[in-house]
């Protein structure tokens, strides 16, 4: 029998509408939400998420087996896709026709945001970052933001809304940059030559420093994985992050600061920071309550440092 037919476990229909019950009593400012956070509700890797009117759930190959008990635990119909693998994705009620194009849009703190439910494993939008965003969006009034890692542009956009003066984002896949620019135009922000360098995050700020550019707000938002290849330098956050803060202190204006989200349990941008002159911690976030931590997992943690 295929994913769906089977009859759901009765356990893990529990463990999801327990958690769905959770979420219910979170007020977010958001349709898109963490609705089942793997270990921290039970099961290691399955993850649900609600994006507007829509279900998202994904995992490892062998969460599949899941399938029957999520349906089951969701409300009647509630459109759902899935992603289990690079192999095993589907939606249903709608199947193929909602398969043909999973483009959705969400919004956050009255933002929208774009996403792409199928077939990647991200999305477009990092939930657990969402209070790192909403701090970027009330911290950065008339500063000049250069957002590292930008992927789909999230950070600038709050950046933007927030009343920056200018934002400018990097990362060196065209894709992403298209995206983060139709997110920058779905709210309205104002885009120009600048905002987007198609660039390797160090190659900018090496050329950023050599111009002699400063910026008073900068977010570092380093892959948790190594990543690298034709389109950019190889990053791996375990090495290279104390380069990122140096190389992101030294562009950085007086009075300005560094926002750093580190996902990878044993890292800790501290040590770095206070090396690089920004010793004072402005602010510590984690992610919002719809994320629930594993035992001695820490999650996402963001620092904003100055100078003091
Ligand atoms: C974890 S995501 C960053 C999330 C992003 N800050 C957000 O808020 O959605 C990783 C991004 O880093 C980008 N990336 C990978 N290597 C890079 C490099 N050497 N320089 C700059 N960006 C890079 C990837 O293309 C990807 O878009």
């Amino acid at each position: 029998m295929g994913p769906g037919v089977d009859a759901p476990d009765p356990v893990t229909v529990g463990l999801v509408r327990r958690a769905l019950s959770v979420r219910e009593g979170l007020s977010l400012d958001t349709d898109a939400v963490r609705l089942f956070d793997g270990t921290g509700d039970g099961l290691d890797r399955l993850v649900i998420e609600r994006f507007g009117p829509w279900y998202r759930a994904s995992g490892a190959p062998e969460d599949a087996v899941h399938l029957p008990a999520i349906r089951a635990a969701l409300p009647a119909d509630a459109p759902l896709f899935w992603r289990f693998g690079n192999e095993q994705l589907g939606a249903a009620p709608a199947g193929d026709a909602a398969l043909a194009d999973a483009r959705r849009e969400v919004t956050e703190g009255g933002l929208r945001f774009g996403v792409e439910l199928l077939p990647n494993r991200n999305t477009g939008l990092f939930l657990d970052a969402r209070a790192a965003r909403r701090w970027v969006r009330a911290n950065c009034e008339g500063r000049r933001v250069l957002n590292l890692f930008s992927f789909t542009g999230a950070f600038g956009v709050a950046a933007a809304a927030g009343g920056a003066r200018s934002t400018v984002n990097v990362d060196p896949v065209p894709r992403v940059q298209q995206r983060a620019e139709e997110n920058y135009r779905r709210n309205g922000l104002a885009v120009d030559g600048r905002t987007f360098w198609r660039e390797d995050a160090l190659e900018a700020l090496k050329r950023a420093r050599k111009a002699g550019a400063a910026f008073d707000a900068i977010v570092l938002d380093p892959p948790p994985a190594p990543t690298g290849g034709k389109r950019g330098a190889r990053v791996d956050v375990t090495q290279d992050l104390a380069r990122l803060v140096r190389a992101s202190a030294a562009v950085l204006a007086p009075g300005g600061w560094l926002l750093v989200l580190v996902a990878h349990r044993q890292l800790d941008a501290d040590a770095p920071a206070a090396e690089a002159g920004l010793a004072h911690v402005l602010w510590r976030g984690t992610s919002d309550a719809d994320f629930v931590p594993a035992e001695g997992s820490p999650g996402l943690r963001a620092v904003a440092y100055t100078a003091g």
